[in-house]
């Protein structure tokens, strides 16, 4: 069975990208959220980084669930899965595969702010899993979820949120959102988090700029999108793709830096930016973590770390966590 509701019509999703982009592009430094590298190209692009030689994650994490998944499906004990973030769901199928082992999964609640995307995805999900219930819910998981489809049966739920998503919010909005997963769950269920570790700066920085330039595409394509949906004058060849390693916040940083000296004309919102030769606007921001910190930080939110598993390299880690 695939149902589909959207939280974020089009209306919404433009109101608030008008009022990300004003905001975005006169404060100081100049600054975009990365939900908007989010459209149909931008989620093909994110999947094409994730096979790249240099983009470790997503194979660590794979090489976790396929060895730890039967383990995770045991200790969350879930009739109900919710995905955040849930973009091709490749992963999730491994997940979805053991808890339907274990016995009692039979209902997917995958959540996109990337529509079409999610609505393809999870309806060929839905098609692979016929016995299923797949709710998929376009929406905002750092606005909307108070808005998620809980189920009535009271069984328990199993709350993902996978390839180190968590780590594109800054801490402040990261622990307000540890908090409204919280909120949006009942005493006993879980959350599994996959988070990538502090690592050599040396792959981290390959990782986020890739040879292939790949990386690159996905961070000018945000300019793309605001072109197209707010008939932008942006000239994505005319800004570089920068990638740093913040050591002192421990988090890759992702930037466009101007080639030129340019003005852009966003016409929707009758705004004019300067951009000075070399001037960098931030568009990513993407957080490494250790143990210690999101164990705390989980504690913080109203959560227990129960399991924490790596992969044979130590590069990637999945913590499944209970609410208190
Ligand atoms: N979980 C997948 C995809 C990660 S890419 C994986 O591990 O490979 C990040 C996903 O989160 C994308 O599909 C993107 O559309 C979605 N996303 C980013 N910000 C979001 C937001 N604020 N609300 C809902 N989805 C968001
Ligand atoms: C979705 N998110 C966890 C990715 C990351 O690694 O921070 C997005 C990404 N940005 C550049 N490459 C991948």
């Amino acid at each position: 069975m695939f149902r589909i509701d959207r939280n974020l019509t089009a209306d919404d999703l433009g109101k608030a990208l008008r009022r990300d982009v004003a905001e975005g592009l006169t404060s100081r430094p100049k600054q975009l959220p990365p939900k908007w590298f989010y459209d149909a190209r931008g989620s093909a692009l994110f999947e094409e980084i994730t096979q790249l030689p240099e983009y470790y994650p997503t194979r660590a994490e794979r090489e976790i669930l396929a060895r730890r998944v039967d383990e995770i499906a045991a200790a969350a004990d879930a009739s109900a899965l919710i995905e955040l973030g849930s973009g091709s769901g490749l992963k999730t199928r491994l997940l979805l595969d053991a808890l339907g082992r274990h016995g009692g999964l039979t209902r997917f609640v995958p959540v996109d702010v990337s529509g079409d995307f999610l609505a393809e995805s999870a309806e060929e999900l839905a098609g692979a899993y016929p016995r299923l219930d797949v709710h998929a819910v376009v929406g905002d998981f750092e606005e909307h979820l108070g808005l998620l489809p809980v189920s009535e049966e009271g069984g328990r739920q199993l709350l993902a949120v996978l390839g180190s998503t968590i780590g594109n919010q800054v801490p402040d909005r990261r622990a307000g959102f540890l908090r409204d997963i919280h909120g949006a769950l009942r005493g006993g269920d879980r959350l599994l988090l996959g988070v990538d570790l502090v690592k050599d700066p040396d792959r981290l920085v390959a990782a986020y700029d890739d040879a292939q330039g790949v990386t690159a595409e996905f961070d000018r394509n945000v300019l793309s999108v605001i072109n197209t949906e707010l008939g932008a004058d942006f000239d994505p060849a005319a800004f570089d793709h920068v990638a740093r390693w913040n050591a002192e916040q421990e988090w890759i940083e992702m930037r466009l830096r101007a080639r030129r000296d340019q003005t852009v004309h966003v016409a929707d919102l009758d705004l004019t930016v300067r951009f000075d030769e070399g001037e960098e606007m931030l568009t990513e921001i993407s957080a490494k973590f250790r143990q210690e910190g999101i164990s705390a930080e989980l504690d913080a939110a109203g959560f227990t770390l129960e399991h924490w598993w790596t992969d044979p390299d130590g590069d990637f880690a999945m913590a499944l966590a209970r609410v208190r």
